[in-house]
């Protein structure tokens, strides 16, 4: 049966106009040249038809935990006709069991801080079971770094998340670099990116 979806579906991010390009330009750096891209937490999914349309040689694999972002997501892949973005799969980064088997990377962009450090911990498992050897995790977001936001600007984004919902907040890279390395996981790049956000990048 085929399914159509409502234009209405489809949500926008103001941000992702903003970050997209800085991003790819580390992506096209940092991903393998070929083979599948999990997406985490995709969201809209603007960021999974910008990606995939500029990286034809990846097969796009993006997620989501809530139904709203799945239909968004759904939609703009439509609306695209992309042939190596595939339909988004219902994820939450925090289960015990993904519904992938093997992936060349995971991309999990401004995820980190806008979900409880459940769903970081439940990430960083879940990478370490999906990626093939050699395999790359991407995070993309607004750290704490030696103890201390990275600007005030990121100082008042804290408080602001926290506001929204006590469990989210900006993490300490240390810790998530800690976390990541419990899970076969090694941080090799740490890249400044516009905005006081950093690119994150890991190794299996
Ligand atoms: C701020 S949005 C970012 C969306 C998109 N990556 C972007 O940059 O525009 C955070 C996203 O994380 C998703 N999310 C939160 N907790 C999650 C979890 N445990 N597993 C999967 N996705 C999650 C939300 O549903 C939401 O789509």
């Amino acid at each position: 049966m085929m399914t159509t979806f409502a234009s209405q579906d489809a949500l926008s991010s103001p941000s992702v106009a903003r970050n997209r390009d800085p991003i790819l330009t580390v992506l096209r750096r940092v991903l393998p040249p070929a083979g599948t891209v999990l997406e985490i937490a995709s969201g809209t999914g603007e960021h999974a038809v910008y990606f995939a349309a500029a990286l034809p040689q990846l097969t796009w694999q993006p997620s989501d935990q809530d139904e709203q972002a799945l239909r968004s997501i759904a939609a703009h892949r439509a609306a695209s006709g992309l042939p190596n973005l595939l339909t988004p799969l219902a994820l939450d980064a925090a289960a015990p069991d993904w519904p992938v088997e093997q992936v060349d990377a995971v991309v999990a962009i401004n995820m980190v801080h806008i979900s409880p450090w459940r769903a970081t911990q439940g990430l960083m498992a879940g990478a370490g079971r999906v990626l093939s050897p050699g395999g790359v995790l991407y995070l993309y977001g607004a750290y704490r770094e030696n103890g201390a936001n990275t600007a005030p600007s990121n100082e008042a984004f804290d408080a602001d998340l926290k506001r929204r919902n006590p469990d989210w907040g900006v993490r300490d890279l240390e810790e998530v670099a800690e976390l990541a390395g419990g899970h076969g996981l090694k941080l090799s790049e740490r890249i400044s990116m516009p905005a006081n956000n950093l690119s994150l990048v890991f190794h299996r």
